[in-house]
């Protein structure tokens, strides 16, 4: 077994999306910048959603535009139809995230669609992708805990990650989104996952709400993951689900590892540096 774990850094999207008070867009360039050089291969810079519903997103184009590239990182962006799919490619995306819901409840909210036609209104973006040789990943959303419809069976989180996998993504993200998850319906969960999709394919992405995310964490190591999402700052939540804090922070998460032996290639004084900008950008914003 490797003794490799890679986060995958999602301050600049998770993380502010939810921000009341509009981010000024070089601002969210810096925070970009600043991550580029801590050693991530992928960051995930924004969302090109609409702006009517997630309007801190609404400079995507401009975020993209503005960042510097760094050679051997990935600058992913979330697209929830095509219209957000060309918008991203057209922005010189490395790659795009689909993001579907394992709860009925928590689909409607967050895209305004059943779970089976929000899985139609991704399949033109898994064409577009694949036609342009766009590398696209996966999220499933309330794995555990929905807002909504409260807990979630394992089996319709599967069934969500089976449908994403036939669409071609190359690596699946299961989603806390409100952080309600345990260390043993977490584990349950993956139980019923890993039949569809092998470990080296999935990541963790736990919302820190209750304090256990990186119980989570653990519970999913022990499961063979070793791809875990983390926003510097502990910035966060989805708009969509009431009461969801922020994704487990960055640099708790690479402590924790590092910790237990796992090398995750991360310069923690960068990340520092990242988390106290970041940190700084939400008390403007919550001042
Ligand atoms: P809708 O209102 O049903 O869509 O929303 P529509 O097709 O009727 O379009 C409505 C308007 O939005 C139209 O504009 C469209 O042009 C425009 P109008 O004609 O009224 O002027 N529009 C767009 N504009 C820009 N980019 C686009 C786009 N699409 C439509 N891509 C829709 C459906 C999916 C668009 C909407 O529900 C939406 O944008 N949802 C995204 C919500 C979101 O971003 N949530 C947060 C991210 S998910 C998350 O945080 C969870 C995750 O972290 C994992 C976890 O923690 O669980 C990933
Ligand atoms: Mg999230």
């Amino acid at each position: 077994m490797t003794s490799r774990v890679e986060i995958f850094e999602m301050g600049p999207r998770d993380g502010l999306q939810n921000e009341k008070r509009m981010i000024a867009t070089a601002d969210k360039i810096a925070l970009v910048d600043l991550l580029s050089q801590a050693g991530f291969r992928r960051i995930e810079v924004t969302s090109f959603v609409s702006p009517k519903w997630v309007p801190q997103m609404g400079d995507a184009t401009q975020v993209m535009a503005g960042i510097a590239r760094r050679a051997g990182v990935s600058y992913a962006a979330l697209t929830p139809n095509l219209k957000g799919y060309q918008a991203a490619h057209q922005a010189r995306a490395s790659e795009v995230a689909i993001f579907a819901s394992a709860s009925e409840g928590f689909s409607r909210a967050n895209l305004n669609a059943s779970i089976a036609d929000s899985l139609e209104r991704f399949r033109p973006v898994a064409d577009a992708a694949r036609a342009d040789g766009v590398p696209m990943r996966g999220y499933v959303s309330v794995v555990t805990d929905c807002p909504f419809d409260g807990p979630t069976a394992p089996s319709d989180v599967a069934r969500v990650v089976a449908a994403l996998r036939d669409m071609g993504c190359y690596e699946v993200s299961l989603g806390d989104t409100i952080g309600q998850g345990r260390p043993e319906t977490i584990d349950a969960m993956l139980g019923a996952v890993l039949n569809e999709l092998p470990a080296d394919r999935l990541a963790g992405h736990y919302h820190d709400t209750a304090g256990r995310a990186l119980q989570n964490v653990d519970a999913s190591l022990a499961r063979g993951l070793r791809v875990f999402d983390a926003a510097v700052g502990g910035l966060g939540g989805c708009p969509y689900a009431p009461g969801a804090a922020g994704n487990v922070a960055t640099e708790a998460l690479a402590r924790h590892l590092a910790a237990q032996g796992f090398d995750h290639g991360l310069d923690m004084a960068v990340i520092d540096r990242a988390a106290a900008f970041a940190r700084t950008l939400r008390e403007e914003t919550h001042a």
